[in-house]
Formats: C-alpha cells, structure tokens, sequence
C-alpha cells in the first residue's frame, strides 16, 4: 500500500474509512504498529508515564523523548510517525517551537509534531506549517496543562465549554493543522464539533464521531498496572503473559530445569576428554 501520507489520510476522511493511529515508544513497539498495519504511530509524551515511569507527562525532557522518537523510527515501516513536543518545549515563541521542532524531525526522524491546546499554540502551529513543518493538534483534554482544566476531567461537558473546544479546534485547522486530536470530550459534543472541520479528527474518548480513534500501545495491550481510564478497551492481557513467563523462567532456573542439554554448547569427545586430565 505504500507509506501513509497526508493525501492517504484525507482520502481516508473523504471516503469515511476510519484512521487509525496508536503510540510507539521503542523499536519493538514500532516493528507491532507496523505489522498490525495502523496509518499514524504516535511517539506520544504518554511515554513519560509507560516507559520512563514518570507521574505525568510534564517532567519528560526533549532530549529523553528524542530516545524514544528515534528508537521508533528504526522500527516503523509504513505508518507515518508524530512526535509530541514536550511541555516546556514550545510555548514560550514561535522561535521556540520551530528550534524544538526540528530537532524531532532531523535528529528523530519524525514526519509531523504534535502540540497541545488552543490559545498561544495556534500562533505555534501557524508557524511551524509557515516553517515548513506539519502539526497534528491537540484539544479538549490536554494533560500537560491539566492544572489549569481542573484536573484529568472530560472537556465539553456544557454547551458553553463545548463550543470552545470548538472553537480551538476551528483555529487549529485554520493555522494549518492536518489533523486534531479530540480527547476526553462528550460523544454528543464531538458530534457537533466535528462537522466544522475539513481536516481528519482523530479522538480518543471523544466517541464514535471522529474519522479515527488513537489509543496508548500500553493501554491497549494491557501492559500497565492499575485501572485505566473510561475509554480505554483492552484487547490483550500483556502484563499477566509477561509476569507468567518470567515467573516460569524463575522457577525452572531454581529447580535446574533450564537450562536443558539442547540450550547447551557442546563440544568434540577427544577435547572434552582431555579435559579430564
Ligand atoms: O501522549 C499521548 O499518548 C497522546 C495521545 C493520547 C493522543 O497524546
Ligand atoms: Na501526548
């Protein structure tokens, strides 16, 4: 079929054909996504919390994601790669944001960035697209700024709060962005909201009105510990395989069971003999 492009995507939203995107965070990670044959991996700053253990994802650094970004691009084959800007990374200029930016797509391979939020990072968007940079936006739950939406919340939950969502998503597509994510919003809200746009929605819990669903490889697999959100579906129980295997190891090496003969090296009789003297 050939890489995803921007033309693929908005083929996609024409002919209604869902988009479908998850995140990566490492080779292997990459090498599945590939396999399974999704359009968009997203090196998410999710990966704060899947990989690196962080509480949130405010903490993870340009450089730390650029780890991940890379590590992913050698394992991606096929779907196109977003890379998330980290918190701190592009808010305070244009110029800011462009530097940022770069080095995601030079040193990380990246084919487009992703930032959060309306407001200040529509002029970011605006100028990244004028620097020749594609943005995927980012609205409704944004948790790098989690702070100041009252919490890990939906966003949308009345009329009013709705339309600025809205709102946001309209000056995003405006400034040149090629997609948006729609995350944490009522399904009626989205519904209303996503006939103002001519660029491809992709939601995660945002409902069934989007032109596409994106969801955390962690999540998903069922890799993480601890409850997850509302709209997270688990379609593999990873953690428990991984902890049985690893378990299995511990008690065959405990009881001599592995390594067997066959996970050996062997070598000629007449040397092993003279050994013995
Ligand atoms: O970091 C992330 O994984 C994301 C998706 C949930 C959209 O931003
Ligand atoms: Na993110």
């Amino acid at each position: 079929a050939g890489p995803v492009t921007f033309a693929t995507l908005a083929a996609r939203k024409a002919a209604r054909e869902a988009i479908v995107m998850v995140t990566a965070y490492d080779f292997p990670s990459a090498q599945v996504a590939s396999a399974a044959g999704v359009d968009i991996v997203l090196v998410g700053d999710s990966g704060a919390m899947t990989v690196l253990g962080y509480d949130s994802t405010v903490p993870v650094t340009i450089d730390e994601m650029l780890v991940l970004v890379k590590a992913v691009r050698r394992g991606l084959s096929g779907p196109m790669l977003v890379a998330d800007l980290p918190f701190g990374s592009y808010e305070v200029s244009d110029e800011q944001a462009i530097l940022t930016a770069q080095r995601f797509v030079k040193e990380g391979g990246a084919d487009a960035v992703k930032i959060e939020r309306g407001g200040t990072s529509v002029e970011r968007a605006r100028a990244l697209v004028a620097a020749g940079i594609p943005v995927m936006g980012h609205v409704g739950l944004t948790p790098q700024t989690a702070a100041v939406l009252g919490g890990f919340r939906s966003q949308g939950r009345t009329a009013e709060e709705a339309a600025r969502v809205g709102h946001d998503a309209v000056a995003l597509q405006d400034a040149g962005c090629f997609a948006i994510v729609f995350e944490a919003i009522p399904s009626a809200a989205t519904e209303a909201i996503v006939p103002l746009l001519h660029v491809p929605v992709i939601g995660i819990g945002a409902g069934p009105a989007t032109d596409g669903q994106v969801l955390v490889f962690h999540d998903l697999l069922g890799i993480h510990d601890g409850a997850p959100a509302r709209f997270v579906k688990r379609y593999a129980a990873l953690r428990e395989a991984m902890i049985a295997g690893v378990s299995a190891y511990a008690d065959e090496v405990r009881s001599g069971a592995y390594p067997a003969p066959e996970h050996g090296y062997g070598m000629p009789a007449d040397e092993a003999a003279r050994l013995r003297h």
